[in-house]
């Protein structure tokens, strides 16, 4: 308890150094660390809108990589154009969301296909199922699911992971299908369906909803995951962190959820980042 408690300390020294650096010196040599945003919406029209500032605000507060997700053609089109600017900060995600899977034609996954062989992708995602909203039509979900997976193995491709209430369909279909690289994204399953996508190839996610003081199972995942399997993620602009929560999500607040992965690890968190930081370029390296 007192150890953890000097960790938070430690934590909050560094991140006074750290905007002190920012602000006065190029660089401060003992503290290299830096933050991860591995899942954020950025060129979603509401966060678009104000993309400097969402952008200033990051650099700010250290975080230096973003890996950007695209749900439709506009927000993928904006994505490669910030990652033209800024080719080493930002690496991009697209895919037909399982949300939208009623309205996804063959013309899509021709599109899909088409930016793959471009090489315009650092992921495809985030793909998965989704039974919370609407179970009225779970089966064009899990085709679209399987496709979107195939093409992801065509292209060697890892894959970004939606998966909300319906863990078994969603693993069972990566276990058949599945080869290449899988980010469990926002991960609030349980204990049990996370060790067990702890079998395959994959990293866990976990974002703002950690940090909420009524959740139980956020905190006891990450204690029980292991610390070279962790990556953090804001999904902004939803689910901001404590004390942001009810805020619009941006990818500077991702230091909150950082932080508390840190505190719950027992670890300082420079230590903590700089795993996460191996984890989140070993998705690009397979
Ligand atoms: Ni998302």
């Amino acid at each position: 308890m007192v150890l953890s408690f000097s960790w938070v300390l430690m934590g909050m020294l560094e991140s006074s150094l750290k905007g002190f650096r920012n602000k006065e010196h190029g660089s401060f040599p003992f503290i290299a660390s830096m933050y991860i945003d591995s899942h954020c919406h950025i060129t979603c029209d509401q966060l678009y809108d104000r993309i400097d500032e969402v952008i200033a605000h990051a650099q700010e507060q250290n975080v230096d990589q973003m890996l950007i997700m695209c749900l439709n053609r506009e927000e993928l089109e904006r994505a490669l154009k910030l990652k033209e600017q800024y080719p080493d900060r930002f690496k991009i995600a697209f895919g037909w969301f399982c949300g939208d899977a009623r309205d996804v034609t063959e013309e899509d996954l021709d599109y899909l296909r088409q930016v793959c062989s471009q090489g315009k992708l650092d992921v495809l995602g985030e793909i998965g199922l989704d039974y919370y909203w609407d179970k009225s039509f779970n089966d064009i979900q899990k085709d679209l699911f399987i496709k979107q997976i195939e093409i992801a193995n065509e292209f060697s491709l890892p894959i970004s992971i939606h998966m909300r209430d319906a863990s078994r369909d969603t693993l069972d279909i990566l276990k058949e299908h599945a080869k290449t690289k899988i980010i469990f994204h926002c991960f609030s399953g349980s204990l049990e369906i996370m060790k067990e996508a702890l079998k395959m190839n994959s990293l866990i996610s976990f974002a703002g909803p950690v940090t909420y003081k009524n959740n139980k199972t956020g905190p006891e995942n990450i204690k029980a995951c292991p610390l070279d399997r962790i990556l953090s993620e804001t999904d902004a602009p939803y689910l901001a962190p404590v004390p942001k929560r009810g805020k619009e999500n941006e990818p500077a607040f991702v230091r909150y959820t950082a932080e508390k992965i840190a505190e719950l690890k027992e670890i300082p968190v420079q230590d903590c980042l700089e795993q996460i930081e191996k984890n989140y370029q070993s998705i690009f390296e397979s």
